[in-house]
């Protein structure tokens, strides 16, 4: 499919979407739409760079092998932290996951997938905020921005063997292998309950 269908249907889609819950809570005015991709990119960010550096500093630890069990988001800290302080879920998802919980799960997920990937490399690659009924959802684009993400996430033949073996121990059914420099590799997806509207008017 072209670029241009692509967009097309998505925004297609958008429009349907919309039409069809005019009355109910799935439509959202500006400001709401940018409440939530301010708080949205904010908690993203944070988890983020928590991530990062639990697992590059288990990589500089121990090595890449060593450094495989520190890149569930659960077993970092911070994730339960933001949790909390912003009542949100975060969690990544992909199109090929390695850890089956991480699957797209939505048609809208996969819509937004698609997207992106006709929008690879140019600017129109950002983040948004999605309504689904009593959620708002925020996504945000993963890339495999550094060469380090290569050494669990490149051709399978590049990974170093004994790292490979450990990782195919934990996620047998994984397939986040083959990817190269700057690829999508998955989405942050930061659900916010829509009540959470009343208590961000206050922050
Ligand atoms: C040391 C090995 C290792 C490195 C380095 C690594 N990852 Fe991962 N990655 C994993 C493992 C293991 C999982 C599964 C985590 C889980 O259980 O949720 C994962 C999961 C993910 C997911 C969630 C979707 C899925 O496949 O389950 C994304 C997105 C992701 N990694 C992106 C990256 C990016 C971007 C980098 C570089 C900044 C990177 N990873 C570096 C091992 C690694």
């Amino acid at each position: 499919m072209k670029l241009t269908e692509l967009t097309l249907l998505v925004v297609a889609a958008i429009i349907i979407i919309s039409c069809s819950n005019k009355n109910s809570q799935n439509t959202m005015d500006a400001e709401t739409y940018n409440r939530f991709l301010e708080t949205g990119s904010e908690v993203s960010g944070q988890a983020q760079s928590a991530l990062l550096s639990h697992v590059s500093g288990a990589m500089k630890e121990g090595g890449t092998l060593y450094a495989v069990e520190f890149c569930n988001l659960e077993a970092s800290e911070i994730t339960d932290s933001l949790n909390n302080l912003y009542n949100c879920t975060i969690s990544r998802v992909s199109d090929k996951n390695r850890n089956p919980q991480n699957a797209l799960s939505t048609d809208t997920e996969k819509q937004l997938w698609e997207y992106f990937l006709s929008v690879q490399e140019t600017e129109m690659i950002h983040d948004t905020v999605v309504m689904e009924g009593n959620q708002a959802v925020y996504y945000k684009p993963i890339l495999t921005a550094m060469q380090a993400c290569l050494q669990c996430h490149g051709p399978k033949e590049e990974i170093d063997p004994a790292t490979y073996t450990k990782i195919r121990e934990l996620y047998p059914e994984d397939e986040a292998t083959g990817y190269g420099l700057n690829e999508l590799r998955g989405l942050w997806k930061i659900e916010f309950d829509r009540d959470e509207e009343t208590v961000m008017n206050r922050m």
